[in-house]
């Protein structure tokens, strides 16, 4: 009795890892870099598709159910959005939800309501400083392989 819950406990585990769509997906680099030309991302805030595929990559792994709680604060799918300022996640203290938006929404597949946003903070910023991995990992950097093939 013991033993076959225990089996049946791990067949649950593995299949729970195993089924997609429950986790978000992984998005191809080269299928994002396509997304993103076809949403104007090249030349936009005077960056580059490389710069925001560099960010997603240090930001997210192109994870888009990616979640990550900063204690005050949390970050929020593919782009890692914010709820400080960006989204409402109903527990975060004076979020200013510029983006008029539900935070979870930008956990879902669909990445139109994180893209939509994303060139939200960069239009407001000028450019891609409010992300602190496109700052460490991309900023000035050489970016020609996060497109090439694509
Ligand atoms: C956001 O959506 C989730 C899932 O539908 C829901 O559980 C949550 O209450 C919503 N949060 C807010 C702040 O509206």
């Amino acid at each position: 009795m013991r033993k076959s819950m225990l089996f049946f406990g791990f067949l649950l585990v593995f299949l729970g890892l195993a089924l997609p769509g429950t986790q978000g997906k992984r998005i191809p680099r080269c299928d994002l870099v396509k997304i993103l030309r076809r949403h104007g991302f090249e030349g936009f805030v005077g960056k580059t598709v490389a710069d925001w595929v560099c960010l997603v990559k240090h930001e997210s792994n192109y994870n888009t159910a990616a979640f990550n709680n900063n204690g005050p604060s949390r970050d929020y799918g593919i782009f890692q959005i914010n709820s400080k300022y960006w989204c409402n996640d109903g527990k975060t203290r004076e979020s200013k939800n510029v983006c008029r938006i539900n935070c979870s929404k930008f956990r879902d597949d669909n990445i139109e309501d994180d893209i939509r946003c994303a060139k939200q903070i960069a239009t407001r910023a000028r450019g891609l400083t409010p992300w602190v991995a496109w700052r460490k990992y991309c900023n000035g950097k050489p970016l020609s392989s996060y497109v090439n093939g694509c």
